[in-house]
């Protein structure tokens, strides 16, 4: 029972979506239109041939580039109606900003009709997260993927253009043939790489999750220019609510949250990811919504990092991967299976671990008590209880907080967001 097992289970693909095609065009064209009005790096790289008009004749000058270009084809999907860019979408903070008739909590495929049972992570940031590896305490860190079943963003890169449920190339000689076309991609992966590298399905693949993974190390992943940052540089003057917030975030004593969303030692150290990219199953509850959707059964459980292919210990079976709270005003909705819609959910979720009111045992969205964890075994309740109760006012900070957390690019899109 594989990692793959767990994520290729629905329907069957299907080779034509005529209709799926037509929006996806469309969808596209927005997409370069936006490349183009926000993507610094695409300016920089076309920097020298900025003058002319005509952007698609330009070479492609250097590997970051290409694994941009790559980034946002949607020639690299079987269908050609699906690029990384749709699903971690760069106008919406890396994540997937379609409904997918799911509440956004999981992303549609190529053929127009797989819907995944995890919930797209937005990837700004991924670069941060260590290869995956055991400390010398036996617990696991790191990794790509919400179980670390790629040790890094290189491995990683290859999966989803060969998941059948993804962008669904039936092989890498697929990829190959997808890639020949393309006299620019030609010219480029001989120049940037080798004369041999479009001749073999290996090395062309090699060559192209080598140039994603440098795209996806780039400062355009990463632009560390929220609120948050530009306060640690003088440049931001947190309001009260704010400034509670992040006294709470990074207590020891008045919230368990830098348990695991903590990178660095020191509070307030430049570059924090907010996540130590530690494992840990906090008790998520199973989202039927989703599982009615992708026809998964009720009751299926998402065993996270057991589900990793080289785990094969069942205690570890429900943890998930702590991640990345930048940007995460934006990309709900949240958790592995996006079962929480509302940021403040999240918190309130928490919450219930250390409440004794019986208010704060109900779950705001569904105005019932917090349904069972999915896995209900291996939950992290020491962490988790190492938090006092929470009152509105310190819930209402800590939502705050994380809304500093936005990039300045995506700072539009946050609710709480103020001139
Ligand atoms: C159909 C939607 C979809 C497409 C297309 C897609 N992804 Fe993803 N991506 C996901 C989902 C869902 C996950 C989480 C899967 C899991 O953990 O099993 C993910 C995970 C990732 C991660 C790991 C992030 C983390 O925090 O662990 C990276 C990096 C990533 N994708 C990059 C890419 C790249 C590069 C491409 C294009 C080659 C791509 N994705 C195409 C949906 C998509
Ligand atoms: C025991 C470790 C741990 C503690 C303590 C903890 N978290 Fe988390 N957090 C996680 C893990 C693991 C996930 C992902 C769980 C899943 O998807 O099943 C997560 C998910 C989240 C998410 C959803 C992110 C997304 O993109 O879906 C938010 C927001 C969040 N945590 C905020 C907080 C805040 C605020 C606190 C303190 C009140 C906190 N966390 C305390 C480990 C922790």
């Amino acid at each position: 029972m594989g990692a793959l097992s767990t994520y290729k289970h629905t329907q069957p693909y299907n080779e034509t979506q005529a209709t799926m095609n037509t929006n996806n065009t469309f969808y596209c064209g927005l997409m370069l239109i936006m490349l183009m009005a926000i993507n610094p790096l695409a300016a920089l790289a076309q920097a020298p041939q900025k003058a002319s008009n005509n952007l698609t004749e330009q070479p492609i000058g250097t590997i970051v580039e290409l694994g941009e270009k790559l980034f946002f084809d949607t020639n690299l999907s079987n269908n050609r109606s699906q690029a990384c860019a749709t699903c971690h979408a760069p106008s919406h903070g890396f994540a997937d900003p379609r409904d997918n008739g799911v509440g956004g909590s999981a992303s549609l495929g190529d053929d127009g009709k797989s819907l995944g049972d995890r919930n797209t992570p937005a990837i700004g940031y991924a670069r941060f997260a260590p290869g995956f590896a055991q400390d010398p305490e036996g617990n696991f860190h790191g990794g790509q993927f919400l179980d670390g079943r790629a040790r890094d963003l290189k491995e990683q890169a290859g999966g989803p253009i060969l998941n059948g449920i993804e962008m669904g190339l039936p092989s890498k000689a697929a990829l190959l043939e997808r890639l020949n076309e393309n006299p620019r991609y030609v010219d480029a992966f001989k120049t940037l790489f080798s004369d041999d590298t479009l001749k073999t399905e290996d090395n062309a693949f090699m060559a192209v999750t080598t140039a994603l993974e440098y795209f996806e190390k780039s400062d355009f992943f990463a632009a560390f220019d929220s609120k948050y940052d530009r306060y640690l540089k003088g440049e931001y003057l947190l309001t009260k609510q704010e400034d509670l917030g992040m006294t709470i975030f990074f207590s020891q004593q008045f919230s368990n949250c830098h348990a695991c969303h903590q990178l660095n030692a020191r509070p307030s150290a430049p570059n924090e990811t907010f996540s130590d990219y530690s494992y840990h199953n906090i008790g998520v509850p199973e989202n039927t919504r989703l599982r009615q959707a992708n026809g998964l059964n009720k009751g299926y459980q998402d065993k996270g990092l057991f589900h990793n292919p080289s785990i094969n210990d069942e205690s570890l079976a429900g943890k998930f991967k702590t991640p990345s709270l930048r940007n995460v005003a934006v990309t709900g909705p949240y958790m592995h299976n996006g079962v929480f819609q509302d940021l403040r959910t999240v918190v309130s979720f928490y919450n219930k671990y250390n409440s004794k009111s019986a208010a704060r045992q109900i779950n705001p969205e569904t105005q019932q008590e917090w349904a069972s964890p999915e896995v209900p075994e291996n939950i992290s309740l020491q962490e988790l209880r190492e938090g006092p109760a929470l009152d509105d006012r310190r819930i209402d900070a800590l939502v705050a907080f994380m809304n500093l957390l936005t990039d300045k690019q995506f700072e539009h899109l946050t609710p709480l967001s103020s001139p």
